[in-house]
């Protein structure tokens, strides 16, 4: 008990030390970098603010999402964890929060030009995806069949 309150007071101390030279130097602020960096594209950069999920799914929005998927994503996308030019859909809904994915479908240029995670991907892939052309209520239907893909009821 005691060994852990002299612990805790002591890292107290170090960690108050550490604030104290931060406020006027300039370098210490690189330190908060990594844990801001994911946080800053969550939702991604778009219209699209929040998204309300549908519980339990809705068939006809997945099946209208699947008929989009067919004719305008299929070709690069895998519904499986395979990377073809773009990267596999499986667990798609997991990776990324729902207002992203719907964003980087409608708004993709900005998304690649100024969002970190998608400009990691970019980097992965070596290709930019081309601006498909779809509506944010097509994009909403091709959320609901990528949750279907992942095995959301
Ligand atoms: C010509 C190929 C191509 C087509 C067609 C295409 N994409 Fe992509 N997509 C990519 C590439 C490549 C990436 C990775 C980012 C990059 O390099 O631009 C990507 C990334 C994505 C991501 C992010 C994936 C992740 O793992 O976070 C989503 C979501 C996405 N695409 C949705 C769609 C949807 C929806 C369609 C159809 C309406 C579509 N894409 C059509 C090539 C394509």
């Amino acid at each position: 008990m005691n060994k852990h309150i002299v612990l805790l007071l002591g890292l107290g101390i170090l960690l108050s030390a550490c604030g104290g030279n931060s406020n006027n130097s300039p370098d210490s602020t690189a330190e908060k970098e990594p844990s801001a960096a994911p946080a800053a594209s969550e939702k991604g950069i778009g219209e699209i603010k929040s998204v309300t999920l549908n519980n339990p799914l809705k068939p006809d929005m997945v099946a209208k999402g699947q008929a989009i998927y067919d004719m305008k994503c299929a070709a690069c996308h895998k519904l499986d964890d395979m990377r073809v030019v773009g990267p596999g859909w499986k667990g798609l809904t997991e990776r990324r929060k729902p207002e992203w994915i719907m964003n980087m479908i409608t708004n993709v240029e900005i998304m690649l030009d100024k969002d970190p995670a998608a400009q990691a991907l970019l980097e992965e892939c070596l290709m930019r995806m081309p601006n498909q052309n779809v509506s944010i209520g097509d994009a909403r239907d091709i959320l609901e069949f990528m949750y279907a893909n992942d095995g959301k009821k």
